[in-house]
């Protein structure tokens, strides 16, 4: 594909009219600065191929708007669809539970999209079977939990693709997310960048 940008005004009217027209449809978690950095992310990866992951889908907000903008790759979702494991000191905003989605909802909002995957279960069990050659452009996590977190950045690190993105929510404001990445990007050589919003992303080196 050509050069994609959002460097222009009518790109930037169009990212951010998607972001809402996809809000009016499903509720999304993600503040509407941090949706158009998943969605700028998002465009700029497809170039990439691979597949796309998100890790935490919730109602599937987020997902819905990557549907928008995923061009032909493929989308992997995972979630209990139960909510919130077990949560640890660290997560001290957080209750097991919380954030329960329903995968029947999520498969109903999302059913007009094709080659969708889902990952229903406790992650990173559900990500078992998975083929060995699986390599994603674009992954979303957004799990509010320190295990969750550590876990995600554990089994999808080497899976990312040179160049591929990797965004999480939550880095601000969440003590467990933000723990999980300084520890396992202490021995890594990639830089993670504090984004506007709560978010952090990291480019694979
Ligand atoms: C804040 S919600 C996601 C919000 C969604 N991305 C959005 O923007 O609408 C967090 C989700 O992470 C999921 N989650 C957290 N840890 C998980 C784990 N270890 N395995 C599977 N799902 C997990 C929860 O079930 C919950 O649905």
């Amino acid at each position: 594909m050509g050069i994609v940008s959002l460097g222009n005004e009518p790109q930037r009217q169009e990212a951010y009219e998607t972001i809402r027209k996809v809000r009016l449809e499903v509720p999304m978690v993600l503040l509407e600065s941090e949706a158009y950095n998943l969605y700028a992310a998002a465009l700029q990866t497809q170039k990439l191929g691979g597949a796309v992951a998100e890790l935490g889908v919730y109602r599937g907000g987020s997902a819905r708007l990557l549907c928008e903008v995923r061009g032909d790759r493929p989308l992997h979702l995972f979630d209990t669809f139960e909510g919130l494991p077990e949560v640890s000191d660290l997560d001290v905003s957080f209750r097991k539970g919380g954030f329960a989605g329903s995968l029947e909802d999520v498969k109903k909002i999302l059913e007009p999209f094709p080659d969708i995957s889902y990952h229903r279960g406790f992650f990173p069990a559900s990500a078992n079977g998975f083929a060995p050659d699986i390599r994603f452009s674009l992954v979303h996590m957004d799990v509010d939990l320190y295990q969750s977190t550590l876990d995600g950045l554990k089994w999808f690190y080497p899976r990312i693709l040179r160049g591929g993105v990797l965004i999480s929510h939550d880095y601000v404001d969440a003590a467990g997310v933000r723990q999980a990445f300084q520890e396992f990007l202490a021995d890594k050589p990639e830089c993670l960048i504090e984004l506007a919003g709560t978010q952090a992303a990291m480019v694979k080196l």
